[in-house]
């Protein structure tokens, strides 16, 4: 089993140990005194996030206007942009990127992944119907859905061009194979909605898939361009998957956790749709009557294929509310932990400096989040 083989690595800094233990979690943290800023952690690239920043919002004026006015708005709309912050912390282990001449091919990097991030939402949300992102109406709120789909496909066009700025043919590859092994993770998402029997391996399949590969072009895109050795850039990658895999099951959690307003978008809708996630693996795995959970789901969706959709919205609604007050919750919580201190483990050959520290503060970061 993925999981259950993990020890905690003998070289994981003592406080990120702490951090990432389960009585100093989520749960334990109060948003006002024990959540870490990010802004903090960023402040080490805060001079190549503000250029990734203009990058990204340097739109054409000669497109169609519609779409400029769309781009702007999605571009804007404030993502945590945690993405490009890996790139460019990744970029600083073998001496100082931000002062050589290429950085500028960091920060093409940099800005690749978050356009690439912010075009698989946009699809993202049109796949689930979404109408809530960050707060804000969804481009397919406005937008039907080919207009939509067409306008991701924009972003993902200026992705590949800020990919190919790099110059790098293994930075290009890496970004081409990671937009196909993304859209790959959302078809498989798809096929296995309302799949009640499927494995709980097709869940960590998919996460990577559609989520933790994007972390690690991130980290070893930075780590090629910065020309580390092969085993400093194999750890970066590493630690990308890591971080992703355990970023998404958190992600996971508080959509079951999580309220509306903190999240920016509808909690819940993850099982209302038909998405399994770890929380729900352990929920049933820990369920003295699994099957019959399993029975009652089955039978709301056929009355809710039969036109009767309130009967699946209650039986979800029952399900989220049982699952939210389960050890299911804490369960997938010490997942997301295993992986982290997995995470924490690879950067111990890397340099000990600043951009470390904020990538250590990132994983203690991750499970503490609230949105
Ligand atoms: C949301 O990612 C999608 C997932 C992979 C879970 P983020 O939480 O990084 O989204 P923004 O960019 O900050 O909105
Ligand atoms: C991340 O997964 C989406 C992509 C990687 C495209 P989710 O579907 O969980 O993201 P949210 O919850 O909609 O932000
Ligand atoms: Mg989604
Ligand atoms: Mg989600």
């Amino acid at each position: 089993m993925l999981i259950s083989q993990v020890a905690t690595p003998q070289s994981i800094p003592r406080k990120v140990v702490d951090a990432i233990t389960p009585q100093n979690t989520i749960g334990a943290v109060n948003q006002s005194n024990g959540a870490l800023d990010i802004n903090t952690l960023f402040a080490p690239i805060r001079p190549g996030l503000r250029l990734v920043e203009s990058k990204l919002r340097d739109v054409d004026s000669a497109i169609f206007a519609p779409l400029a006015e769309a781009f702007v708005n999605l571009i804007g709309s404030g993502g945590k942009r945690l993405r490009p912050a890996l790139a460019l912390l990744s970029a600083e282990f073998n001496g100082s990127m931000q002062n050589a001449p290429h950085y500028s091919t960091v920060i093409a990097l940099a800005a690749s992944v978050e356009m690439l991030h912010t075009a698989t939402l946009v699809h993202d949300d049109v796949i689930d119907g979404a109408l809530l992102r960050r707060g804000a109406p969804t481009l397919n709120a406005r937008w039907n859905g080919i207009s939509t789909v067409l306008a991701g496909n924009y972003l993902f066009g200026t992705a590949a061009h800020f990919s190919a700025e790099t110059q790098n043919m293994r930075v290009i590859a890496l970004f081409s194979d990671t937009l196909r092994v993304i859209v790959d993770g959302e078809l498989r998402q798809l096929k296995d909605r309302h799949n009640f029997m499927q494995k709980r391996e097709n869940y960590y399949q998919r996460i990577y898939a559609k989520t933790a590969s994007l972390f690690c072009a991130a980290t070893q895109g930075a780590a090629i361009l910065s020309q580390l050795p092969e085993e400093r850039i194999a750890d970066l990658n590493q630690f990308g998957y890591n971080f992703g895999m355990a970023f998404q099951i958190i992600d996971d959690i508080l959509d079951f956790t999580g309220d509306d307003a903190t999240l920016g978008k509808p909690a819940g809708s993850d099982l209302r749709q038909g998405t399994l996630t770890l929380p729900f693996f352990h929920y049933l795995q820990q369920h003295p009557d699994a099957r019959s959970v399993i029975a009652a789901l089955e039978d709301a969706q056929i009355e809710a294929d039969d036109g009767n959709a309130a009967v699946w919205d209650e039986a979800v609604n029952l399900l989220v509310r049982d699952l939210r007050n389960s050890p299911a919750i804490e369960a997938a919580r010490e997942e997301a932990r295993t992986f982290l201190r997995r995470a924490v483990d690879n950067l111990a050959a890397l340099p000990d400096n600043v951009y470390r520290h904020s990538l250590f503060g990132l994983c203690e970061y991750a499970v503490k989040r609230t949105y």
